[in-house]
Parts: C-alpha cells; sequence; structure tokens
C-alpha cells in the first residue's frame, strides 16, 4: 500500500488511479474523511508526527510545505510531486531508502496525466496508473516537462479560450464556438505526427491557413511561447 501525503487535487487524482489502495496522511481530519469517501482510500492519519518508516511515501503537499512537516523514521522510499523542489532539498527534511520526483499534471484527475518520472521504476509504475509516464534522465528534465506538461494545460487554456473569441469576433455564437473549439483539441490530439507535418499537410498555397499564420507570425505567437516554457522553468528553480 501506498502512503499519501497531503489530500488536494492531485492526491485525490492518484488515490483514484490507484483505485484507493492507499492511505492518506494531512492535518484536517474533516477533509481526510471526505478524501477517503471519494477516493476509497483504506485509511487516514493526521500528519503531526506520523511515522513514516519502511512505508513509500507520495508527497503531495504544497512546495512550501516540506519546510514544515514533521515526520519521524525512515520511509522505504519517498516520491515527491511537488514543482521545483530538488531531491537534495527534500533529504534534509525527510529520510528515505530511495528518493524519485514525479511531476504528473492535471489531466490526473481523468486518469491522463502526461507524468514525467526521475527516479525508480517503482514511481514509473505507480504514475502509468494515472496516464502516460514518461522517465527522464535528470532533474533539470523535471523541472522543463513541469514548464510544459505541468503548467502547459493553462497555456493551452489561453489559445483555446483566444481561438474561440476569434470565432465570436467572426460571429459564431459562444456555445458553438467553444464546441468546435473543443473538437480542434480533441482532433489534434489524435494526430500523433511532429507539429511541423501535421502544419504542412493543413497549409496551401495562398490559402486560409496561411493567412491565418501570417497574423500568427506578425503578433510572434512562437516567441511568446518559447518565452513562456522559459519563465516557466526559471521559476521553478526560484521555489
Ligand atoms: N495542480 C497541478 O496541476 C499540479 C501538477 C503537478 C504537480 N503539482 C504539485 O502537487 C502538489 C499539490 O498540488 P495540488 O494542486 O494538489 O494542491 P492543493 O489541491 O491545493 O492541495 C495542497 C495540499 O497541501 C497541503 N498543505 C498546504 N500547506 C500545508 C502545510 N503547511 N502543512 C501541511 N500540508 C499543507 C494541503 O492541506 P490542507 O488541505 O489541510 O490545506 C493540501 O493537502 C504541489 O506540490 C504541486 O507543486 C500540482
Amino acid at each position: 500500500m501506498v502512503t499519501i501525503i497531503g489530500n488536494g487535487k492531485m492526491a485525490l487524482a492518484i488515490a483514484k488511479g490507484l483505485n484507493g489502495e492507499v492511505e492518506v496522511v494531512g492535518r484536517d481530519e474533516k477533509k481526510l474523511q471526505k478524501f477517503c469517501t471519494e477516493s476509497s482510500a483504506r485509511k487516514y492519519h493526521l500528519l503531526n508526527n506520523f511515522d513514516i518508516t519502511d512505508k513509500i511515501i507520495i508527497l503531495a503537499t504544497k512546495p512550501y510545505a516540506l519546510d514544515l512537516l514533521s515526520l519521524k523514521g525512515k520511509a522505504k522510499e519517498v516520491i515527491s510531486i511537488m514543482a521545483g523542489k530538488k531531491i537534495e532539498e527534500i533529504k534534509k527534511h525527510i529520510k528515505s531508502e530511495i528518493y524519485s520526483r514525479v511531476m504528473p499534471n492535471v489531466g490526473a484527475i481523468h486518469q491522463a496525466s502526461t507524468t514525467a518520472v526521475f527516479g525508480s521504476e517503482n514511481a514509473y509504475e505507480i504514475f502509468s496508473k494515472i496516464g502516460v509516464a514518461i522517465k527522464v534522465s535528470s532533474e533539470k528534465e523535471l523541472d522543463i516537462s513541469t514548464a510544459i506538461a505541468g503548467s502547459g494545460p493553462a497555456f493551452l487554456a489561453i489559445v483555446a479560450e483566444a481561438i474561440a473569441d476569434g470565432g465570436v469576433l467572426c460571429g459564431m455564437n459562444r456555445e458553438m464556438s467553444y464546441e468546435f473549439t473543443k473538437g480542434l483539441f480533441r482532433s489534434y490530439a489524435s494526430l500523433e505526427d511532429k507539429p511541423a507535418n501535421i502544419k504542412d499537410s493543413v497549409i496551401s498555397p495562398a490559402g486560409t491557413t496561411a493567412s491565418g499564420i501570417e497574423k500568427l507570425e506578425e503578433n510572434g505567437v512562437r516567441n511568446a511561447f518559447i518565452k513562456a516554457i522559459k519563465g516557466a522553468y526559471e521559476k521553478s528553480q526560484k521555489i
């Protein structure tokens, strides 16, 4: 059984993915009870002085809480989902035989996370149960994945909102514009080709797509996204 420390959104998504084969640890008994009802988690414990000896721990509190956790004993394995917190830092607060870092994304709520895994085979197997797990070979790659796959859903939400707004600007009603935008993302996800190939297969000489791309380039869309990923990565180094 896996022990999840934290009872927030991501903790709940992971508990559901593991079919409730978990125990949960938190600081608020009411929230823990609700968590167990929603996720079928086996049991809950209060956080203060919780004994982690020989347990497989998934660390799912807010990153700043790391400094405040008072846990006793030595875990078998600690798997942290905290953005930005390096293994060196985690070691200062929690004793364990093995340390792994993983970075799921909000798709975990529907068991459709894209999760970067730096560490053990066990961590890879656990996170394969809530979507697709991808092994990375350094904490740097894990932090870059945080910018792409972790923050990415918020960036794509801005793209989706803007595309739908464009539809409304041209005269389509809001609901229908959202429906087409949603469909666009579904269709795109089904195409597993390289982005450049997808673009080239749609664009035709002097056509509508070419005109749209001209506007995107005029407004520096590529540069804006490159800077967004770089900005999110750089921020992860300062947490
Ligand atoms: N959301 C995402 O898309 C995403 C993606 C990848 C990784 N993550 C990482 O996942 C972790 C949890 O994020 P979340 O989205 O699940 O957040 P959340 O829903 O806000 O849950 C935060 C959890 O942290 C606990 N917590 C906060 N301060 C604490 C403290 N001082 N001491 C003990 N526990 C404390 C909260 O406990 P209470 O309920 O008692 O307040 C709650 O259980 C974060 O480290 C984040 O970096 C999130």
